[in-house]
Parts: C-alpha cells; structure tokens; sequence
C-alpha cells in the first residue's frame, strides 16, 4: 500500500499531471497566479470558457497577458488598451477577495471569483452564468409580465366595480350589504339619500348605529333572522325631516360554499307614496259607502218629508184662525221644514244635489263674498283675500261654491276663538300623475281655493274623520258635523277633490280644488240677471204679511240668483236683522200690521245699518207717508223690474 502511495505521488511530474487531469474535468474555469501575477495553473474549461488560445495557457504567462489578450479583442468594451489592462493589473496586485460578473461581448455571462492565497498570489473561479441569468431574466419578465396582467385585471376589476355602482346608484332601489357582525359594507346611492347619510358614515358603521335605537328596535329581529340564514320580507316607518316615510326591505343571505352566512344583501323600497295613495283610496272608499247610505235615507226621507210637509200646509191653511191647531201644527211644519233644510246638506254631501256646474271667475266670486264674510267673523280676526289674476276660470256650481267656502270659514272661525288670520287665496294646480292620484282625481289643470287659519288646528284622528258626516268636535248644538261633508260631497261631484292640512296647534289649510276650463261664460241677453247670479247670492229679507204674495215675490228672488229670509211683518223683521249679519236687501210692503209699516222700518233700517238696500214694494196707491224718501216698486211686477229695483236700492 505505502509503495503504492508512494508511486502515485512520489513523482511530481506524474502528480502535477494528474491533478491537471483533475482540474480539466471540473465545469468551471480556474487559474493560479502567483505573488509575481503569472499562470501556476489554470484548466480547460477556463480556456474554452474564455477562449484563449493555447499558447496563453502556458505555466508562467504573466496576467497582464490574459488581460491585454481580452483588451484588445474587445473583452472590456471601448477605451485605450493600455489603460484598460493597466486598471485591471492594479486591482490584481491588491490580492484582495473579489466577486464580479462580466457579459462578454457575444452575451455570455461569467461570473468571476478571486480569492487570495495565504502567501501572495490567487485562485480566481469562472462559472458561465449565461444559462442561470437568462432563466432568471425570463422570470423576471414573467414576473412583470404577470404583475401587469394583474394591475390590468383589477384595473378591470375597478372598472366594473364601478360600473356596477352606477349602475346600482342609477336604479331606483335602496340596496345595501350587511356582514355577519351587522356592519354596513355597501351602500348605494338611493340607500345613502334615504337615510340622509354621507358614505363614509354608512360603510364600516354598525346598522344599529347608522339606523338609530328606535328603528333598531323595530327591524333588528328581521336582520338577525336574515344573518341566520332566513330570507326575510319586512315594512317600517321612519321620520325623516319631520316626514313620516314608509318603506318595504327584503333581505337576503349570502351564503358561502360552506353553507356558512356571510352577511344579507338588503333590498328596500320607498312606499310612502304608495301609502299615502292607499290611505286616500281607503278614506275614499270609505266616504263613498258612508255617502251612499246617508244619499239612500235622504233620498228616502226627503220623499216622505214632501208628503208630511204638503198636508201639513194644507192643514195649516184650513186651521187658520183656529189657535190650538195652530199651536199644533206649527212646530211640526218647523221641525220638517229643518228636516228638509237638513236632507238637502245630507244630499250635497252624497252628491246628489243637482248641480249647475259653469266656468266660474272666482275673484269676481270671492270679491262677492268679501261683505258676507267680514261680517261672519269677530272683530279679532283678521280676514285677508288673496285671490289676484291669472287664474283661469273654474269648472264648477257658484251657488255651492259660495256655501262651500263660507262652510270653511265658519270653521276657520269657530278654531279661532282667541282670534288670528283668515287667509283666502286662490292659485292654478297642475296636478301631475302621482299628485292626481294622491287627490283621487284625474291628473290636470286645477283652480284651488284655499283657506287657511292660524286656530287650534287638527289632531290626526280629528283630520282622519274630518269630512265624515255628523263628526263635529264642538260643543252639543253649536255644529251639526255637516259642514266639511257638504264640501267633500261638492269637490267630488264637481269633479275636484278637498285637501286639509293641520296639526294641533299649527292652524289648518284647507284647499278646495275644481277643474279649471279654458271657457269663459258668453255674455247673455239678460245682463241683469247673470251679473246678479254670477256674484255671491246676496240675502234679502222680504217682509210682506201676505203669504201668497211672499212666495211669489221669493220665487222671483231665489230665480234672480238671491237668498231670502221671510218676516211677515215688521217686528218680526227687525228681529231677523239684529240676528243675521248677511242681510244685504230689505224689500218691504209698505202697508203692514203691527204698527211698524214699511217707511218706519226702512227707516230703522237705514239708521242701524245704512249699507242694507232699501225697496218698499206696494200694491195701493201710496199717500203713506215717508214712502217717497225710499225706493218703490208697485205690485205686480216682474223679475228685471224687480231686479233693476233691487239693483237701484243700494244707492
Ligand atoms: N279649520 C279648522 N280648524 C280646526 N278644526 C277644524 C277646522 N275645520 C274643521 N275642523 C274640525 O272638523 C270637524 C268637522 O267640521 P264640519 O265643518 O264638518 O262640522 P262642524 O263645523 O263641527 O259643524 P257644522 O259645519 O255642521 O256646523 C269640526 O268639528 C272640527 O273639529
Ligand atoms: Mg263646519
């Protein structure tokens, strides 16, 4: 064995052979230069790697060789050789470890590491990298190649993200997510504007934060329901700027692959309008049955009235000058009369009350009844008119529209005990689909009569049962509750509707809406006669002591467009004036019984209330005296005498 060791490395050309056999073999190049920088060995793969010719790799070769070899072929890029050979010898001479990495001109990659050896002189090692760095350049690029296909995905993402906001904001749904922690995490638009919110005070935030502890309290077992896995389908009210807004949500789960709820998807929509319109059909609905019942017993009773009424004034005439049936029959033909008065308000709100509908110029109306209503309120109410032009004339009764509006300022009155405003004021109304629809009447062009008081106003069971027929708040004898229903029978006949705002304390508004209509009444033959009709019905108080004549004369009247009070003579007269304020006219028989005639009660007439007009009709030729200082008319006469008389009273 030892003679074995002995021959393998006894002899030192046989073992400087061989460990050059050795260092041909391996993959990367090698050299060893000594302390002076020449060649001590150096293997093949150094040679070829680097491609030197052969007479380079001899023992000895000084290092600058190797490198102005590489200088010259254009190893170290441009540059004056010398200098570059020079740069290069010098680092060698530190002997210091180094690590560098070269792209040799045809793009081949080495990598170079020297090392210094304990007594002077290095070993430098030269691995071809080429391989290795183009498999790391190609993941390099995969890498940014795929780090841009990444960016322009979510980019992508982005896009349809926002795309899908939009989109979600655009429709006009309320949509929103929950997680399972009750955490908002999206929100739409219409979502965010119903409940007021910015967005960064919606996602992130807890629902029952955002949504506050009532409606919390409300809705919260819905959610919990929903996030445990339950579709559920809920309605709630909520106020918003001091709004009562209704709407309907639906919620529904997400459920991952595990069947694990990750949050609700909530679905809402806003159904105020909706209610509001329910609500009004609801009330329609139920006016209509309760005006078809109060319509069939009027109807009912006003035939059976008619029959007691007319035997009843046959019996009163035989019975004249007999006292005790008097005594009896009169009471009763009182009482029926008022029970026919009170039939006709009962069909008016049944509407069934024949009505002569006409284009009606309601300023010219309203200004008709500026007197009436003045003298219908306290001193300590303020009465103010605002009905100026362009409003277009309205489709609608004037005789009812008169009672209408004076039945809702008796009302403004009666709320207004302590004193206040009456406003009345007209305005044009465009209703629109959904306003018409809220109105109960077909969408159009409206003439709305509105009067508005600052009394004590309505509570909202008051405001619901309002129009209802025999609903009154006051005091036993003082309303009969008939009131607002002839109103709301006469907007709905006529083809308009009745709105009525109030709450308590805050006054009431209360608009009459009728049709408009572009037709304006042609002027007729009768001037007198339409001017007279076309203003408020003035109230004349006929006094006269025969019956026969009275009607006559009333008939005359009522078909002139006036309303008449009777007095069968002059007592009884001046009581009806010192109790209705609306007399305009006083048209009295000269002759009377009862010792005050007609000139001594046109007298006390002209004295306590000179705006009243003043005719003294008579059928004698008159030396009564005082006859002459008033206006008269002889008997018989004809309506347009009578009109034009009455017409020449005022002055
Ligand atoms: N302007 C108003 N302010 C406050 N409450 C009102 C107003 N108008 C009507 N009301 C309420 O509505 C009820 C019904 O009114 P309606 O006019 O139908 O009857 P009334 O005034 O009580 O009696 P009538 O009009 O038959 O004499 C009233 O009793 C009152 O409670
Ligand atoms: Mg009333």
């Amino acid at each position: 064995m030892a003679a074995q060791a002995e021959d393998l490395f006894g002899d030192l050309d046989n073992r400087m052979a061989m460990l050059q056999a050795g260092l041909d073999l391996i993959d990367q190049g090698f050299t060893l230069f000594d302390q002076d920088l020449r060649l001590v060995a150096g293997n093949r793969a150094f040679a070829e790697m680097l491609e030197f010719p052969q007479e380079l790799m001899r023992i000895g070769t000084p290092f600058e060789a190797f490198m102005r070899y590489n200088a010259e072929r254009g190893e170290y890029g441009p540059g004056d050789v010398d200098a570059l050979v020079r740069e290069r010898v010098d680092a060698a001479r530190q002997f210091q470890p180094h690590t560098t990495e070269r792209e040799r001109p045809g793009g081949q990659i080495i990598a170079i590491r020297g090392v210094p050896l304990p007594h002077r002189g290095f070993v430098t090692l030269y691995t071809d990298i080429t391989e290795q760095r183009k498999a790391e350049r190609l993941i390099r690029e995969r890498n940014a190649d795929l780090e841009q296909r990444v960016l322009e995905r979510t980019r992508e993402l982005r896009r349809s993200e926002e795309r899908l906001r939009l989109i979600t904001d655009a429709i006009p749904a309320l949509i929103a997510y929950i997680d399972k922690d009750e955490v908002y995490r999206f929100a739409n638009r219409g979502y965010l504007e119903w409940f007021r919110r910015a967005p960064h005070e919606f996602v992130g935030c807890p629902v029952a934060e955002v949504i506050g502890p009532a409606l919390y309290d409300e809705v919260g077992a819905y959610i919990k329901r929903a996030l445990a896995g339950e579709v559920v389908s809920y309605e709630y009210a909520m106020q918003v700027d001091g709004e009562t807004r209704h709407a309907r949500s639906e919620m529904v789960p997400e459920v991952d692959n595990d069947g694990e709820v990750q949050g609700a998807f909530v679905l809402s929509a806003d159904i105020t309008e909706q209610k509001r319109t329910q609500a009004t059909l609801m009330q329609a609905q139920k006016m209509e049955a309760v005006g078809q019942l109060a319509g069939g017993i009027a109807h009912d009773l006003n035939n059976m009235l008619t029959v007691v009424l007319g035997n009843l004034s046959a019996l009163e005439e035989r019975t004249r000058g007999n006292a005790d049936a008097q005594e009896l029959v009169e009471p009763a033909l009182l009482a029926t009369r008022r029970g026919a008065a009170l039939i006709k308000r009962l069909l008016t709100f049944s509407r069934q009350q024949p009505l002569e509908p006409r284009p009606v110029d309601v300023v010219e109306l309203v200004d008709g009844l500026r007197t009436l209503l003045r003298r219908s309120l306290p001193e300590n109410i303020t009465l103010s008119l605002q009905v100026g032009g362009g409003l277009a004339h309205a489709m609608t009764d004037p005789h009812q529209l008169e009672s209408a509006l004076l039945n809702l300022c008796l009302n403004a009155r009666d709320a207004m005990t302590a004193g206040g405003t009456l406003t009345l004021s007209a305005a044009m109304l465009q209703a629109d689909a959904g306003e018409a629809a809220a109105l109960g009447v077909p969408a159009g062009r409206y003439v709305s009569l509105t009067v508005a008081d600052t009394g004590h106003g309505m509570d909202s069971s008051t405001l619901m049962r309002a129009c209802e027929p025999y609903f009154t708040t006051k005091r036993f004898g003082s309303g009969s509750g008939l009131g607002l229903a002839m109103v709301y029978g006469f907007a709905q006949q006529s083809g308009g509707a009745l709105r009525i705002r109030s709450a308590p304390g805050e006054g009431a508004v209360v608009s009459l809406l009728l049709p408009a209509t572009e037709k304006v009444p042609a002027p007729t033959a009768e001037p007198d006669a339409v001017s007279t009709r076309s203003r408020t019905s003035p109230l004349v108080l006929l006094v006269e002591d025969d019956a026969d004549v009275r009607q006559v004369v009333r008939r005359q009247l009522v078909d002139l467009g006036y309303m008449v009070v009777e007095a069968a003579d002059g007592r009884e007269a001046l009581d009806l004036l010192s109790q209705i304020d609306e007399i305009r006219y006083v048209i009295s028989d000269v002759v009377m019984p009862g010792g005050l005639d007609g000139p001594a009660l046109a007298r006390n007439v002209r004295a306590t209330r000179p705006d009243i007009g003043i005719l003294l009709i008579s059928g004698y030729d008159h030396g009564s005296a005082g006859a002459d200082e008033f206006p008269l008319l002889d008997k018989p006469f004809t309506k347009p005498e009578l009109a034009a008389a009455l017409a020449g009273s005022l002055s």
